[in-house]
């Protein structure tokens, strides 16, 4: 799925250093709390309070649901890099049996939920879990079975899968983060062949291309169409500061949805919109290189909330548009971009004191709701670690 960093590169990459923080041995006691204080019935953290940085939790059907199970798949996952030592935190528990039982909440999800598009996300620990035991027949079934929910919301009059439900059926609502749920279609095209996965992904794909993309590289948070007529009815924000604005963190799952395709098909339109849009990320990140909730949010009254989520989301698109650059040094910027992205968030974000790794996260600045730790990212900052580790651009412990 991803073009390996081959060695000779190495040498390129040792300009900036990591930070420390994203290998601390304070990050498995963190999470392995949280484990254990999740309620029973289960319900899953997405963001912590202000003040305390103690996390919320939300009933399984809430689009967040996923990311702690695939947080505990990921520390797996750096234990198989990394080994587990009393000094790196990662012996403090079995992270694989962990991540299963966490995941155990989401299935019944995979017949009925309320999260639209976003059954993407749901599936992430079904996904890891087949890259560990492909033949684990509960995470086949989940993986096809969200694949299904996802691609019943095609319509081939718009050219996309439908994001949000609306009142009005011919009012379809279609947002850039719906990028990140192609993965689903992948998966599954992957395990069973059926050509009408792909066709959707790449449909969805095209059609974003040409409407939730701006020239400048900017994007639009939401696209209404109409779906008796596929035509565009409007462009509008949803979480960001103004219709016309660029939401940082919708741009975040642009780099890194179009990167991805890109990854799928090879195909350089999808490499030219991930790089498009990771320029517009980067060119517009104010001097101290601390990612805005929104682009395009005024800078006064300072200061002006950062998402520490988009940062670290961003970081992952870059290290994976980074990794398929076909010339390596245009990967060398990108990666380099990343790096530096995760020393600036970390430098403003990183909490020891809070459950949460990183605060600063805006989970919804128009509700008012921002300040926070988010579950997203603090995956996303788990993730970026494990990825430094595997392309050879960091070690185990920073
Ligand atoms: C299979 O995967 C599911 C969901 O990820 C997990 O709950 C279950 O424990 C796994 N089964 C085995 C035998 O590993
Ligand atoms: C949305 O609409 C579809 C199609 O009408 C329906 O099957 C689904 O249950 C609705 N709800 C959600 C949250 O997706
Ligand atoms: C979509 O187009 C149809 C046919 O022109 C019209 O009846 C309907 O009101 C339109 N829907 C929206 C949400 O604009
Ligand atoms: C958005 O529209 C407003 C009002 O027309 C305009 O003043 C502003 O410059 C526009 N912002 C961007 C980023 O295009
Ligand atoms: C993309 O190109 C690379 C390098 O030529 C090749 O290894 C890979 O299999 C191709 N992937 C797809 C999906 O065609
Ligand atoms: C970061 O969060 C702290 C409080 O947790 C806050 O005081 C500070 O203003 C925030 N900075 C930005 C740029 O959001």
């Amino acid at each position: 799925m991803r073009a390996p960093i081959c060695l000779s590169l190495l040498p390129l990459a040792v300009a900036q250093s990591v930070p420390a923080q994203l290998f601390s041995s304070i990050i498995p006691p963190k999470v392995l709390a949280t484990f254990k204080s999740l309620p029973s019935p289960i319900q899953y953290p997405q963001y912590t309070d202000t003040i305390q940085g103690e996390w919320i939790d939300f009933v399984p059907d809430t689009w967040t649901s996923a990311f702690f199970p695939a947080t505990l798949y990921a520390l797996n996952t750096r234990k198989t890099l990394c080994g587990a030592t009393p000094s790196n935190g990662l012996n403090a528990a079995n992270w694989l049996a962990l991540g299963r039982s966490a995941s155990n909440g989401l299935i019944p999800l995979e017949l009925t939920n309320n999260q639209g598009h976003d059954v993407g996300f749901l599936s992430f620990p079904f996904v890891e879990e087949l890259k560990i035991n492909p033949s684990n027949q509960t995470a086949i079934t989940a993986v096809k079975q969200f694949a299904q929910d996802l691609a019943v919301r095609f319509s081939p009059i718009v050219g996309c899968t439908r994001s949000w439900n609306t009142t009005d059926p011919t009012d379809f609502t279609v947002i850039i983060d719906n990028m990140m749920n192609l993965e689903i279609l992948w998966v599954a095209y992957g395990l069973t062949g059926d050509e009408n996965l792909r066709h959707i992904a790449i449909t969805h794909a095209d059609t974003t291309m040409k409407n939730h993309i701006r020239p400048d590289g900017g994007t639009w948070h939401v696209v209404e169409y109409n779906s008796t007529t596929g035509l565009v009815i409007r462009k509008r924000t949803e979480q960001g500061f103004a219709d016309n604005s660029t939401w940082s963190r919708g741009q975040s799952w642009g780099i890194y949805g179009y990167a991805n395709m890109y990854s799928h098909t090879n195909d350089s339109a999808y490499l030219d919109t991930a790089r498009n849009l990771a320029n517009y990320f980067l060119t517009n990140l104010p001097s101290d290189g601390i990612v805005p909730w929104d682009f395009n949010a005024p800078l006064i009254p300072a200061p002006r909330p950062a998402d520490s989520s988009a940062a670290t989301i961003a970081a992952n698109g870059l290290l994976l548009l980074g990794s398929l650059e076909p010339n390596p040094a245009d990967g060398q910027k990108w990666i380099n971009a990343a790096i530096n992205l995760l020393n600036k968030i970390t430098a403003l974000a990183w909490k020891p004191s809070w459950q949460s790794l990183l605060s600063n996260g805006t989970v919804n600045k128009p509700a008012n709701n921002f300040l926070t730790g988010i579950v997203y990212g603090d995956y996303y900052y788990i993730r970026a670690g494990n990825e430094l580790i595997s392309m050879g651009l960091a070690t185990c412990s920073g």
